[in-house]
């Protein structure tokens, strides 16, 4: 299903742009077209525009793009139900840097995702084709990738941070000034800035953020044996998926995926451990130090990952801190509360928060560390 170079709609008003204009975006769209080239040397598919229906529910928004519901209808194989991630950029300057993007999460996605092992679920979200439209008379241009739609079971898809906020975690002990009489069965308690002092109990079971912990984990190690690294891990780019045979993904035996390669980046395992990139990844709170100095290796991963199961653990990681500092300070805080309520897993989140990547445990590491608490009690 390969359909050559983007599509191109060309109209009456192209005549009106200016010589200089219209120079500028021709080198754009030969950028355009060298870009796909490149992807398509590597095993990328490209669909026409055309064969995209985004005709589905609004399944989220980013920073970078909006993610529908749609179907594909490629030649020759039968319409398929999937997610669409569409970039739409107007402007030269803009359009030249989502290209850059939509390249870089399109070919580590796709070269996360090729490594689907017969048989064996992926915890990787699977990108299946892409698209790019070149729309001349508005200068603009959307570029589509085309994912499994990865289901809760739900209209909306469901991620870790949609779980861990969900009302069935949090128990009111106080509300409306007035205590609930509820039972304390938390060592995590929240309580509300506003003057009447409403108190919550974040009461996920530590079964369930068990299983969830080793289902991320074994996400991260599926990533690493790819030799790439996400550089942006965090309980919103992971999504919880619908088992077959139930149609709640907070119900089920959970699986995840993890979604969003915007800021990935491949690393060369054994011989160049490190790499030092030229732009800023990651979300503040979540983002190892060393990214601030653009170093990215498979450590890097795991800080994030530690920061997302801690976030996990105790519902609530931040409060309003601003800077790296307070960021750190945040996660010191959340750690000491593992700590007096659940000491092994604490012990296994410090290590993954260490400043010296070179000390933070691998991947494979962490699943064992994980699984074998799992299985102590
Ligand atoms: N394959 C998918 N299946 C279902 N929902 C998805 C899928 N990919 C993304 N989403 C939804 O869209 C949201 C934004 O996607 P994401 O790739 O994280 O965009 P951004 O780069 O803008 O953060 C996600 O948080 C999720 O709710
Ligand atoms: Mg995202």
């Amino acid at each position: 299903m390969d359909h050559g170079h983007p599509t191109i709609r060309k109209t009456e008003m192209q005549a009106s742009l200016s010589t200089s204009a219209s120079k500028q975006w021709a080198a754009l769209v030969t950028d355009i077209n060298s870009a796909c080239d490149e992807m398509k040397s590597v095993g990328v598919t490209f669909v026409r525009p055309s064969d995209i229906a985004m005709s589905g529910a609004l399944l989220g928004k980013g920073a970078n793009g909006t993610v529908r519901r749609g179907t594909l209808h490629a030649p020759g194989t039968p319409a398929r139900d999937v997610a669409i991630k569409m970039i739409h950029a107007t402007g030269i300057d803009d359009i030249k840097s989502d290209l850059v993007e939509f390249q870089n999460e399109m070919l580590m996605n796709h070269r996360a995702s090729g490594r689907i092992r017969e048989g064996k679920p992926s915890r990787i979200a699977e990108t299946i084709c892409c698209a790019v439209e070149v729309v001349c008379d508005t200068a603009s241009v959307r570029f589509l990738i085309v994912m499994e739609h990865v289901s809760s079971g739900k209209r909306n898809s469901q991620d870790v941070a949609d779980l861990i906020q969900d009302d069935r975690h949090w128990k009111a002990l106080r509300y409306n000034g007035v205590d609930t009489g509820a039972k304390l069965s938390s060592g995590f308690i929240e309580t509300e800035t506003d003057p009447i002092q409403d108190v919550f109990a974040y009461v996920m079971s530590r079964k369930r953020k068990l299983t969830l912990a080793v289902e991320i984990a074994r996400s991260l190690r599926e990533l690493a044996l790819s030799d790439i690294v996400h550089l942006d891990w965090k309980p919103s780019n992971i999504l919880a998926v619908a088992r077959s045979g139930t149609h709640d993904a907070e119900r089920a035996c959970p699986l995840v995926k993890l979604i969003d390669f915007g800021d990935a980046t491949t690393v060369a395992r054994e011989h160049e451990p490190t790499k030092t990139l030229d732009y800023t990844t990651g979300t503040p709170g979540y983002s190892a130090p060393e990214s601030e100095y653009g170093i990215a290796l498979l450590a890097t991963d795991v800080f994030s990952v530690g920061v997302t199961i801690l976030e996990l653990w105790v519902g609530c990681l931040w409060h309003g801190a601003t800077s790296e500092r307070g960021y750190h300070e945040e996660r010191m805080r959340a750690l000491q509360k593992v700590e007096r309520s659940d000491p092994m897993v604490a012990s296994v989140l410090a290590e993954c928060l260490r400043p010296d990547p070179a000390t933070r445990p691998t991947a494979t590491q962490l699943l064992h560390r994980l699984k074998k608490i799992q299985k102590a009690r």
